[in-house]
């Protein structure tokens, strides 16, 4: 099996419809009913509605416990798919809205990479991230809380949530805290914002990478610069198929960025609402875009390289790629 390693995976978002199901239940936890279809897989129309399903969902996370149970039970199945090393995001909103405190989120995290690793040998670190559109004071406070608490897991800062709220220039104050801290950044931008979205990251953030980047390929000269100043790109094709943003894998620029000499990296974003894994986007890449192992193996060597972990934990990656 061709060895994985995952940049861009939620924690929240990698949590089952039935693992979030029993955790609702052994908390007595009320569940939005909307959150799930007959089926019983997530429910959600669009972007902007697959963000409130993901809250809805994320709420039944209730303890440390809890945490550690999601991350052990993600880092599990993303091993069993060949995955090495998952850099996954944390974020304490989640948590502070049902009253888990920044510390204990981060440890049941912590408790469940350890588990994992003892296990089954994957390797997991934490981006600790703010929520865009709860805005900027909130994400400064949550970069503060990084400095607060600092622990040896947690590797760099982040931002999702909706691109369309506020300005990056508005988030520079928690994400410049972070980065005079020596803590790498990297935003979610190029996803549901244009090409304009990256730009404004790039002049007003201090990120190592960009989180999707994708609709970097509406402008040929903001690709040339990308790859120039060799910034990786945080891809998901299966998340951006399954918002909507291209029809399908076949359509999505993945091939089209790396050609132009962009460094292209692949994760799942929040595979079970995507329908996806990170062993799908490898297979689906590999078969749509008829990449051989070696090229898959490169990808996986770009993630290694691109991670914000410890260079020797790098070197020992890239030895099992
Ligand atoms: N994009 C942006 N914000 C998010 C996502 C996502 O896929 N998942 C959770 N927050
Ligand atoms: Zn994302």
């Amino acid at each position: 099996m061709i060895r994985k390693a995952e940049l861009h995976v939620h924690l929240e978002g990698t949590a089952t419809p039935l693992l979030v199901r029993q955790m609702a239940e052994k908390n007595g936890a009320e569940l939005d009913p909307t959150t799930f279809a007959s089926d019983g897989e997530y429910r959600w129309s669009d972007f902007w509605d697959f963000l409130k399903c993901y809250d809805k969902a994320a709420s039944a996370i209730r303890s440390r416990s809890d945490y550690q149970l999601v991350t052990y039970d993600y880092l599990r199945r993303a091993s069993e798919e060949g995955c090495i090393y998952v850099e996954t995001f944390s974020s304490p909103d989640h948590a502070a809205s049902v009253g888990i405190s920044y510390e204990d989120h981060l440890l049941g995290i912590a408790d469940g990479i350890d588990q994992a690793r003892d296990e089954f040998g994957i390797e997991g670190r934490i981006i600790v991230t703010c929520v865009r559109h709860l805005g900027p004071e909130s994400a400064l406070n949550v970069a503060q809380q990084v400095l607060d608490t600092p622990h040896p897991y947690v590797v760099g800062f982040g931002m999702g949530g909706d691109e369309a709220q506020f300005h990056p220039k508005d988030f520079a104050p928690a994400f410049n805290l972070v980065a005079e801290s020596g803590l790498p950044t990297t935003n979610h931008a190029g996803e549901f914002g244009g090409p304009d979205s990256i730009r404004a990251t790039l002049d007003y953030l201090p990120v190592s990478r960009l989180g999707h980047g994708v609709r970097s390929i509406e402008d040929n000269d903001l690709v040339a610069h990308l790859a120039k100043i060799k910034i990786p790109l945080e891809l998901c094709p299966g998340s951006n198929v399954s918002t909507g943003l291209y029809a399908s894998v076949s359509e999505h620029p993945f091939n089209q960025l790396k050609n132009a000499g962009c460094i292209v990296t692949l994760s799942s974003d929040d595979p079970p609402f995507f329908h996806t894994s990170i062993g799908k986007e490898y297979d689906q890449t590999a078969a749509v875009f008829g990449y051989t192992d070696e090229d898959m193996k490169n990808i996986t060597r770009n993630s290694i390289q691109a991670a914000f972990c410890e260079d020797s934990l790098k070197e020992k990656l890239l030895k099992l790629v």
